[in-house]
């Protein structure tokens, strides 16, 4: 949430920080602003909405500087409008910075500075920071970047912070404590922040990734120097990035949300690869070996997660169950973090998340630590901060995904969950040698099966039209069929601000029934498989009371077509991994019926990708 990115070197700012800014749109975009240092002042520029706003503002202007920051921002305190966006600056406008985070402590700081006599401008808890830092500067006669360093010692939240001065031409000064940030370094004095890697990867490949409690003062004369806020010196430890920025472009499609869902077959592909050979029967998962048998042996093992992430979670939760006969508990990290929870130190809690940087998923993970727990991450950015934290962990290998409603990093977080049931299953033996064998099979054929659906888009796009104008709609499963359900209906109200609900099938009966008309569209998952008659009788409920049928089936299946106003077919695969066949109909459903409704399927409204406020 909130995206930042500075410049510092020998070229022009303003485009670098305008292209990483819009980059970094994903995490925020309720305002945009920039401040750009020259000649010993500062410009600052802040506009209301997206990039491009700031960007037609500042068209007629001549910015000139090679010393600036950036920030476009998802709005905490204050409303998104011009005055509140970032960057902001002290009264003399000396200072000026960008921030990512939290100050829980604003208000007690800043009625200190009201009675020192120091008015504000917005409404932010980031403007009490620069006035802090500009008055520690002139009490105690430091400089900003020390005077920084003592206010950071007074501040409770999380923060990304980069903060610039004209006064001193040749440097800026960045922190960081929960809220990501990366330092790029160039060639030639030349240096980058950002909130994540992807406004550097154009021009350096060699990064720090700042950890909590460091400051770094970059300066393009003397070099990257790191500190902790106790101002004892670090070595920056330098690392190649192995992003690609082609991952970072559309490549030729309308939106990266289709993009996504279009490169499931490789994602998914990518995921296992190397880490399964159906032929020779193995599993190979490096980066928990050790950590196995401590999971079969565990207590529980207590997956938390946020949003899309939490539902992968709940499809890992029948994996387990089913193939590994292991107890899972799934949580919602922010409710898992505040209860108190019961957690031994042969539990075992597993994060996923696809950014790595989710404010409550890190702090759960740091509350089992702190309990003993052992703590692992399925990830999908690399070098992100949960997957710092955990002792071990997997990652996704998805590429990045800019989206903002997640796509192909769910089926690869299910694909991990799923090598993860079967090799426990494997080493506990759980599961036949010849089931194992089949099921490793099938999972090496799901790639090609992806394909076949998505070969069914332009069908998707058609039925589509025939739901883009509903107020409601409701997804319907069982069993593991049951979170995709809930993936469905959150990937259509987030994307198209329909309101949808997802619930296990059977459960219809208990309230949900109530609403069905000739206008509720009820989309359900009713493929081959155990509870597939239980399902049938659902859809004859749901059709009793006129509601629409669009099913996703197995195919080849006569029953349900007969029933169904729509179907979507997808390839027969044992039901362990429906799943990852299921969920990419219902992406393609939410998408098209977005793009129908003329909304911004990439940033829909109020939300961000990487969630790092509490
Ligand atoms: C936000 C995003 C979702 C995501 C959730 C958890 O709400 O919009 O797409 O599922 O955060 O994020 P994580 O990065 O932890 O998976």
């Amino acid at each position: 949430m909130c995206g930042i990115v500075a410049y510092i070197g020998h070229k022009e700012a303003y485009p670098i920080i305008i292209k990483g800014l819009k980059r970094l749109e994903y995490r925020g975009y309720d305002s945009a602003g920039i401040a750009i240092s020259n000649n010993g002042a500062l410009s600052v520029y802040k506009k209301q909405g997206k990039v491009s706003n700031l960007e037609a503002l500042i068209a007629q202007e001549s910015v000139q500087g090679t010393a600036g920051i950036g920030h476009t921002r998802w709005a905490t305190h204050g409303e998104p409008n011009d005055i509140n966006a970032h960057p902001h600056y002290s009264s003399d406008g000396k200072i000026a910075l960008i921030h990512n985070g939290i100050i829980e402590n604003y208000d007690a700081i800043k009625k200190e500075l009201i009675n020192k006599g120091y008015s504000f401008r917005s409404e932010t808890d980031t403007e009490v920071l620069v006035h802090l830092v500009d008055d520690i500067s002139k009490v105690e006669g430091v400089w900003y970047g020390e005077a920084l360093r003592i206010a950071l010692n007074h501040v409770v939240g999380a923060y990304a912070i980069v903060a610039i001065s004209p006064d001193f031409p040749d440097r800026l000064v960045a922190a960081r404590k929960s809220s990501p940030l990366v330092v790029g370094i160039g060639e030639n004095g030349e240096y980058f922040c950002a909130s994540d890697a992807s406004p550097i990867v154009e021009y350096t490949k060699n990064v720090v990734y700042m950890e909590d409690e460091e400051i770094a003062v970059i300066d393009r004369k003397e070099g990257l120097k790191l500190y902790n806020i106790g101002d004892q010196p670090k070595t920056p430890y330098i690392q190649k990035l192995e992003l690609e920025l082609e991952a970072l472009e559309k490549g030729g499609y309308e939106h990266f949300m289709l993009k996504e869902i279009h490169e499931q077959p490789r994602s998914i592909h990518d995921c296992f690869r190397g880490r399964l050979n159906a032929e020779k029967g193995w599993i190979s998962l490096g980066g928990i070996r050790d950590y196995e048998q401590k999971m079969i042996q565990a207590n529980r093992l207590i997956i938390v997660a946020c949003g899309t992430s939490w539902h992968a979670g709940l499809v890992g939760e029948y994996l387990l169950e089913d193939l590994a006969r292991i107890n899972v508990e799934v949580e919602y990290a922010s409710e898992f973090r505040y209860r108190n929870p019961i957690i031994h130190e042969n539990d075992v809690v597993i994060a996923i998340s696809q950014s790595g940087e989710t404010a409550d998923t890190l702090a759960a993970l740091e509350l089992a630590k702190s309990k003993g727990a052992t703590i692992l991450g399925i990830c999908n950015v690399v070098g992100s901060s949960i997957s710092r934290i955990t002792d071990a962990g997997y990652y996704t290998h998805a590429g990045p995904e800019i989206g903002v409603a997640s796509t192909k990093a769910f089926t690869a977080q299910v694909t991990i969950l799923t090598l993860m049931a079967l090799q426990l299953a494997h080493k506990k033996g759980t599961i036949s040698q010849s089931r194992f064998h089949e099921l490793l099979s099938e999972l090496e054929a799901i790639p090609e099966k992806v394909k076949q659906i998505l070969a069914k888009n332009d069908h998707v796009e058609s039925i589509s039209k025939a739901y883009k104008d509903a107020s409601n709609a409701l997804y319907l499963g069982r069993g593991s069929s049951f979170p995709v359900a809930l993936e469905g209906a959150l990937k259509l109200k987030e994307i198209s601000y329909i309101h949808a609900e997802g619930y296990p099938a059977a459960e219809m009966k208990h309230g949900p029934i109530a609403l069905i008309d000739e206008n509720m569209p009820v989309f359900v998952i009713a493929t081959q498989g155990n509870s597939y008659e239980k399902v049938v009788s659902n859809i004859q409920e749901v059709k009793a009371r006129k509601g629409k049928i669009i099913a996703i089936v197995t195919e080849g299946d006569t029953h349900v077509k007969a029933m169904a106003d729509h179907v979507i077919e997808i390839p027969a695969a044992d039901e362990v991994l429906v799943p990852l066949l299921a969920t990419v109909p219902l992406q393609l459903l939410s998408y098209f019926i977005a793009v129908m409704r003329g909304c911004n399927v990439d940033q829909p409204r109020n939300l961000a990708k990487s969630v790092t406020v509490e």
